[in-house]
């Protein structure tokens, strides 16, 4: 008998059909969110799990789904999945590193460039009507080009990013918990420096760092007060990592210049103050929104699951205690 798992939002075909191949697939074509209670009683008897970050797969779930054995989630970040919790059941569970790297470092730098030349405030005032010709002084922006980039967080998106930074001559300063490679940095062109350099320095922070108990509010009133005046921050990692209402303040009154983001804390109920400033732009959790990556990063959680199902060693096994447990 074939394994039944749950898909939980829609996905391509290409997936659907790689994991039809060897389980019994409970989809959710219709794209309709499930609540915790839904998710729970689609999961009866259901040994795996195909989610996304917009599920909560916590404790309490996981308590009413004996049968569960595999997580496979459609994201690099899995902070929506109780880890520990799953591997003290023997659950194992997965992630999609590799695939969206490029991708999530390309809207990076489109915040970068449409912060730094203000281009969503000067196409609203465009399709309002209001251009009336050329000035000299009119709508000046700051350059990106020859600018110092501060990225935190040097993991492979982080390194992606730096590689962009190169093609605008940028100088790339990093901080990561620890120190990478020396190989990395020089492929990166990029020079280690604490925190508070990074902040001091920087012309534009980039956030990359994965969302923690520990990077929870990692940038906050304080952190924001570090920055440069003329500073731009970018965050396309996790909403949380940044204490939005900080942020909110410090943009009101000029304690940086500008922010770019893509997620938000509470998203998609994102902080209704963010829409009345007119030097943030604001973007809806897309990082690693293009046709080839999504589909990749589905077809990645598919056979993630299915490996795990068929009793093999998932190729992006984030827990691997937890095949010991079984
Ligand atoms: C990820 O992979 O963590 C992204 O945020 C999903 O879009």
């Amino acid at each position: 008998m074939k394994p039944k798992v749950v898909v939980t939002r829609e996905v391509f075909d290409d997936s659907i059909a790689v994991l039809a191949g060897h389980c019994e697939v409970i989809d959710n074509q219709a794209d309709v969110p499930y609540t915790p209670d839904a998710l729970a009683t689609k999961l009866a008897g259901c040994e795996g799990l195909m989610c996304a970050l917009t599920d909560k797969v916590d404790a309490a779930l996981i308590a009413r789904v004996p049968h569960l054995k595999a997580v496979a989630n459609i994201a690099v970040g899995y902070n929506n999945i109780d880890v520990p919790a799953c591997t003290a059941r023997g659950i194992q569970v997965t992630n999609t590193p590799g695939v969206l790297d490029d991708s999530t470092a390309d809207l990076a730098f489109a915040l970068m460039l449409a912060t730094a030349r203000r281009v969503t405030e000067v196409e609203a005032y465009i399709r309002k009507g209001e251009w009336t010709g050329w000035k000299l002084k009119q709508w000046l922006g700051v350059d990106v080009h020859h600018a110092t980039l501060g990225i935190i967080g040097m993991g492979r998106i982080g390194q992606a990013i730096a590689k962009r930074a190169a093609g605008f001559d940028m100088k790339v300063i990093y901080h990561n918990r620890t120190r990478v490679a020396p190989e990395i940095e020089a492929r990166a062109n990029a020079a280690y420096v604490s925190m508070d350099a990074l902040l001091a320095q920087a012309d534009f922070v980039v956030l990359q760092m994965p969302y923690s108990p520990e990077t929870h509010h990692l940038i906050g009133a304080a952190q924001l007060k570090k920055m440069k005046p003329s500073a731009i921050l970018i965050n396309s990692t996790r909403g949380g990592v940044v204490d939005d209402a900080a942020l909110i303040d410090a943009l009101k009154h000029g304690t940086i210049r500008a922010a770019g983001l893509d997620v938000f804390e509470n998203e998609p109920k994102l902080n209704p103050a963010f829409l009345e400033l007119k030097n943030v732009v604001l973007v809806p959790h897309i990082g690693s929104s293009t046709e080839a990556t999504r589909r990749a990063m589905a077809m990645t959680a598919a056979k993630n699951l299915v490996a795990a199902l068929r009793g093999e060693r998932p190729p992006n096994l984030v827990n691997p205690a937890a095949r010991e447990q079984r």
